[in-house]
């Protein structure tokens, strides 16, 4: 759900060339990830009730809300290590894999399955079209959701998020060869200054717990979800431009996230000076999480900014999608363009 949070990052290990085929061989993992996070303070009365987040709502939808005290103040502690037991599934093509490895990351409001729904995947798994390139790929669940380890809500921020995913890309990266190269792949996301409150008001969030307390009453009140299924199609779709059982299933099978992540957004910095490997950033053209629901014209600014040093950025507006370019009926087209953009820079 989150602009920068239906991200995937990819970690090439050696460029070759590989024949498609069709067959996988897949393993369950569980790695234990250290972290340094950093603990922001909540700024606003605790969320217990529906009457609280929907006052939350209202805070964040009011037309002064810029100049209103923030919902997240930064944090007055040091930051702290944690270690997170994460679970993900690695898959390899059968035969003929290249030696790339892609390292994929969902977004909020789902779990690892969002890069393999079990929904027709012959036109929307992204790990199956990926392994007919040959690609391996490592596709896991954050914390909180699916196996990964349920952790405090105010723990789940962007900050924190990253580094998870940092530390993930590390440890395999380090189980192979440390001074490999990468491409980024970021895909629903803008750097042009969008603020989400318009995203806030079309999911109407719930507290998860008090939705579901059998399926979700393990997870803290900062973990909500959208309202129903029409807040779904709102904000991560594009009428007319999804199948009625695909936006089912993304309703059946959504998993709540953490409030602060959303709002942690806001209060975080972008900036990646560090990273010079190539960068492709792409949107559903109609995306509303990332683009206010239009993303030519908006979401190719400030991309440059955040990777200056990068070996070359590629935005691309992917036609008659929203937010979840995925589930979008032209999904393995996108695909295309992500593959090949890994092929034009030797993965
Ligand atoms: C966190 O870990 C780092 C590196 O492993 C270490 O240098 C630092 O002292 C640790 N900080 C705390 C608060 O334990
Ligand atoms: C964001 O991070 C970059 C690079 O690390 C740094 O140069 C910049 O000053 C930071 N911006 C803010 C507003 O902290
Ligand atoms: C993006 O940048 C262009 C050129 O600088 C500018 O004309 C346009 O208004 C910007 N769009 C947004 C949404 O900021
Ligand atoms: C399908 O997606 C590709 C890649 O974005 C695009 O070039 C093509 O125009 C799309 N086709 C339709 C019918 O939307």
């Amino acid at each position: 759900m989150q602009p920068i949070l239906a991200l995937s990052f990819l970690l090439p290990l050696l460029a070759q060339a590989s024949p498609v085929n069709t067959h996988k061989v897949c393993t369950e993992h569980t790695l234990s990830v250290d972290v340094t996070t950093n603990n922001l303070k909540w700024n606003f009365p605790a969320l217990k009730t529906e009457d609280d987040i929907a006052a939350l709502n209202t805070y964040m939808g009011r037309r002064d809300a810029k100049s209103l005290p923030p919902l997240l103040l930064p944090s007055e502690e040091p930051l702290t290590n944690a270690t997170y037991t994460i679970s993900g599934t690695l898959c390899k093509p059968a035969k003929g894999a290249s030696d790339t490895l892609l390292i994929a990351t969902h977004g909020g409001g789902y779990n690892r399955a969002h890069w393999h729904p079990a929904i027709k995947p012959e036109q929307y798994s992204f790990v199956d079209f990926a392994l007919n390139k040959g690609y391996s790929i490592f596709y896991y669940d954050r914390v909180s959701t699916g196996k990964s380890q349920v952790v405090p809500g105010i723990f789940a921020s962007v900050y924190n998020q990253a580094h998870i995913l940092a530390g993930i890309i590390k440890q395999v990266k380090g189980a192979i060869n440390p001074e490999l190269t990468d491409a980024a792949v970021l895909t629903g996301v803008s750097y042009y200054g969008l603020d989400s409150a318009a995203t806030m008001q079309s999911k109407q969030s719930r507290i998860a717990n008090l939705v579901n307390p059998k399926k979700w009453g393990h997870l803290d009140s900062f973990y909500t979800s959208w309202v129903d299924k029409w807040s779904n199609a709102e904000a991560f779709f594009k009428f007319p431009y999804y199948e009625p059982d695909v936006l089912q299933y993304a309703e059946d099978t959504k998993e709540p996230a953490s409030f602060v992540e959303t709002l942690s957004v806001r209060n975080s910095n972008f900036s990646s000076p560090g990273f010079t490997g190539p960068v492709l950033v792409l949107d559903g053209q109609c995306d509303f999480v990332a683009c206010g629901g239009l993303c030519p014209g908006a979401f190719e600014n400030g991309t440059e900014k955040i990777f200056p040093n990068a070996k070359k950025v590629v935005t691309y507006s992917h036609p008659n999608s929203g937010h979840s370019f995925n589930l979008a009926p032209n999904a393995t087209a996108a695909f295309e363009v992500i593959t090949d953009f890994l092929q034009d820079n030797g993965f």
